[in-house]
């Protein structure tokens, strides 16, 4: 029997690329369908065309075996689609429930014309928030929300519209255990309502956790499509990868020198108590924490974004009570802002420009930028870190994963010495997950330090020389090499301590 969604010999070029190759994806109605493959092989592009917004080269896509052509948003969403795209969209100077109810507000019969009724639009949006048990005021400006609220007001949006078909681009890529376990009692709500669910994501514990089945992208092509319960992960990892992987975290060692930054009696806005930190050379310090423990302030504080703090930071045994963003460049300091790439790097701009942007002297001669010098050194960067791309495309148009690996790029080029790094891989494949912890090796094996924020405990336990866990804005634990472990970690980072052992 046809499914209830079929693409059929779906092509798509991009000048020339062929990004799609006679793709053939069907779905059931009710179901959740993961969708997954490495980064740049096709996923996004290929939900992309379902929602709207590309139209293939060729191929058709046909619902409730009816041919349908797609060739507008607004044709989607009359067709029951509603996508949930892998970066962030939402306005953060509207409103919670403005964000959700963005034009189609719920209307109110007057005269001489139907007025929006935004007591109607609050009290909706207060019913969604209390059923995902959010704590959040729907009247707040979306800004002010931490990622993974915003998130759910995106989740929220989505499923509130009542679409047949909800196509999650990479959603759980930042959220937290806790959150995600939340996202998926709601999938399992609305599938019990009908709703088919495609599921795209790179953890493959996800997949076993929600999907009724899988489909495997690889270069644009499908691999294989099967029901989940057939498809083992060892078996699911090698066809995605069409090779084997040999080490998830390939943790060098890395002789440590001398103390680089020193943290003393913290605070920051009553978010921060009392942190007390320091890093040494070579060093690849983790921090982690749930959801608002404060792990991203932190990071802000010393890349001087949120000032002032009390106490003292010393870098390089400087000592300051204050700091700005450019001291902490002029010493040595970055920050690799995390979730997403929109805070990394410029999107409309050229992958060189944007990996020579932190230090434009180094390709300018007399005051003169040289756009040859720039083209070169980028070029060499995209082939030292294996980047498959061109010095002049557009950052844009990269896959998730090579904007990484081109954010990373451009601190490299900038000499830094202190890496704060904030999710590195979120929502990457595993083998570009293992290109990031290489470059992070070559980078402390260059002398850099590295402070490492994830949310992937596993990461951290591999990857990490020490893990500080914070709690409710204090470092509750640093544990040493020997005593971490993802348990650990999330003993303390849920608020344990000693006692409770
Ligand atoms: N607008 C565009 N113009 C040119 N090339 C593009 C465009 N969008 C995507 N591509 C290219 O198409 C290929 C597939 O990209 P796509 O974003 O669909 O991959 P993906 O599987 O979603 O990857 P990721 O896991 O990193 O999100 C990549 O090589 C990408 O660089
Ligand atoms: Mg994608």
């Amino acid at each position: 029997m046809a499914g209830y969604l079929e693409m059929r010999n779906i092509t798509k070029k991009f000048s020339g690329n062929v990004v799609l190759d006679n793709v053939n994806f069907s779905v059931d109605k009710g179901q959740v369908h993961a969708l997954i493959g490495e980064n740049g092989s096709g996923k996004t592009t290929l939900m992309n065309i379902l929602a709207g917004l590309y139209t293939p080269d060729k191929g058709e896509i046909f619902i409730n075996g009816e041919k349908v052509t797609i060739d507008s948003p607004i044709k989607a969403q009359n067709l029951g689609i509603s996508m949930i795209h892998q970066e962030l969209r939402v306005f953060p100077d509207l409103t919670v429930a403005e964000n959700i109810f963005i034009k189609r507000e719920p209307l109110k019969k007057a005269v001489p014309l139907p007025v929006i009724d935004w007591v109607e639009a609050y009290r909706e949006t207060e019913r969604y928030l209390k059923c995902f048990n959010l704590n959040i005021n729907p009247r707040v400006p979306v800004g002010y929300l931490s990622y993974g609220q915003q998130r759910f007001v995106e989740i929220i949006k989505a499923i509130s519209c009542k679409a047949d078909l909800l196509i999650m681009d990479e959603t759980t890529s930042a959220l937290t255990e806790k959150e995600i376990q939340m996202l998926f009692e709601t999938i399992r709500e609305i599938k019990k309502l009908g709703v088919t669910v495609i599921y795209i994501t790179h953890r493959l514990g996800e997949v076993k956790q929600i999907a009724d089945a899988v489909t495997v992208l690889r270069d644009g092509k499908v691999v294989c499509s099967s029901n989940a319960d057939k498809m083992n992960m060892n078996e699911i990892v090698q066809v995605m990868a069409g090779r084997k992987i040999e080490d998830r975290y390939p943790k060098i060692k890395v002789k440590m020198g001398g103390e680089v930054l020193r943290v003393q009696n913290l605070n920051y806005e009553g978010i921060l108590h009392n942190i007390n930190l320091d890093l040494r050379k070579g060093e690849i310090l983790g921090i982690a924490g749930l959801s608002g423990a404060g792990r991203k302030t932190l990071a802000k504080v010393l890349f001087g974004i949120n000032t002032p703090f009390d106490g003292t930071i010393t870098i390089n045994g400087k000592k300051f009570n204050s700091i700005t963003t450019r001291t902490a460049m002029n010493n040595g300091l970055c920050y690799v802002a995390g979730t997403g790439t929109e805070e990394s790097l410029i999107k409309q701009l050229s992958v060189a420009r944007n990996i020579t942007i932190t230090n434009l002297k180094r390709v300018s001669r007399a005051g003169l930028l040289m756009p040859a010098m720039e083209a070169e050194f980028a070029a060499d960067y995209l082939e030292r870190l294996e980047i498959s791309a061109e010095h002049d495309d557009i950052a844009d148009t990269l896959s998730g994963g090579k904007q990484k690996k081109v954010a990373l790029a451009k601190w490299l080029f900038n000499n830094a010495r202190i890496l704060i790094m904030d999710e590195p891989t979120a929502g990457i494949d595993i083998g570009s997950k293992v290109d990031i912890y290489n470059i992070i090796n070559e980078l402390v094996l260059s002398g850099a330090s590295v402070i490492m924020i994830s949310s992937d405990f596993a990461e951290l336990s591999g990857m990490c020389d020490r893990v500080a866990v914070m709690y409710n804005g204090e470092i509750i634990k640093i544990l040493n090499k020997d005593e971490i472990s993802s348990e650990k970690i999330l003993f303390y980072a849920a608020g344990g301590s000693e006692r409770d052992l």
